[in-house]
C-alpha cells in the first residue's frame, strides 16, 4: 500500500477498532477512561517490531510503557526516570520489565565506532556499557554471537539502572515491589526469553555503592 493510502486508511481503521471493541465490551472505554492501574511498566527499544502489549498478550490498560533506542535506562533521562518515578510510586507497579532484542539496530551501531552527530551521547551510554563487560564480550569471536551477548549484557546492566533509582529500592523494601525482570526478544520466532535476573541478589550486590534508602 501506497504511504499516503496507508496514513488516511489509519483514521478508517481507528473507526472500526473503536467499533468493534465497543461492540464486544459495551464497557471497554468507559472503564479505561476512569482511570489506569496497571501492573507492569515496560521498558523496551523504539524498535517498531517490537510491539510490548502484542508480545505480551496483555490489553490496554495492563502496561505502562516507555520505549527508546536500545532500552535504555540512563541516570541522567528525566523522560525515563519520571517514568520510573510514576510508575512506582503513583502506580504501585509490581513489575518493572527491561526488554530489548536481538538484531537491535541501537546496540549494532553502538559496536561500530564512528560518528552519528546527535545520536553520539546516546551510543555513548551503550558503548560503556561494552567498555564494562570488554573482557567477556572480546572473548566471543563469533560476531553474531557476540552480538547477541550484548543485547543480553545491555539488559542486565539496564534492569541494574532501575534497581539504582531510590524509589525503586524504598518500595521494594517497604513493600516486596517492585521486582526488576529482564527480558530479550527473538524477532526470529516472536519468543520471548526471560534473562532469569535474580533481582534480589542483584539488588544485594549493588547496596554496598548505591543504597539510597538512607538519610
Ligand atoms: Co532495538
Amino acid at each position: 500500500m501506497a504511504v499516503e493510502k496507508l496514513y488516511e486508511n489509519i483514521f478508517e481503521a481507528n473507526k472500526q477498532w473503536a467499533k468493534a471493541r465497543s461492540e464486544e465490551d459495551p464497557d471497554f472505554f468507559a472503564h479505561l477512561a476512569k482511570d489506569q492501574n496497571p501492573d507492569f511498566l515496560y521498558i523496551g527499544c523504539s524498535d517498531s517490531r517490537v510491539h510490548a502489549n502484542e508480545i505480551m498478550g496483555l490489553e490496554p490498560g495492563q502496561v505502562f510503557v516507555h520505549r527508546n533506542i536500545a532500552n535504555m535506562v540512563v541516570n541522567s533521562d528525566l523522560n525515563a526516570l519520571s517514568v520510573i518515578n510514576y510508575a512506582v510510586v503513583h502506580l504501585n507497579v509490581k513489575y518493572i520489565i527491561v526488554c530489548g532484542h536481538y538484531n537491535c539496530g541501537g546496540i549494532k551501531a553502538a559496536m561500530e565506532p564512528r560518528d552519528l552527530g546527535i545520536l553520539n551521547p546516546w551510543l555513548r551510554n551503550i558503548r560503556d556499557v561494552y567498555r564494562l563487560h570488554q573482557k567477556e564480550l572480546d572473548m566471543i569471536e563469533d560476531a553474531e554471537e557476540r552480538y547477541k551477548r550484548f543485547v543480553e549484557i545491555n539488559i542486565k546492566e539496564q534492569c541494574l539502572n532501575v534497581t539504582k533509582t531510590a524509589e525503586v529500592q524504598k518500595s521494594f523494601y517497604e513493600t516486596g515491589w517492585p521486582r526488576v525482570v529482564g527480558w530479550v526478544y527473538d524477532l526470529h520466532n516472536g519468543s520471548l526469553i526471560d534473562l532469569k535476573i535474580d533481582f534480589e541478589k542483584e539488588l544485594e550486590g549493588i547496596r554496598k555503592i548505591y543504597d539510597l534508602t538512607r538519610k
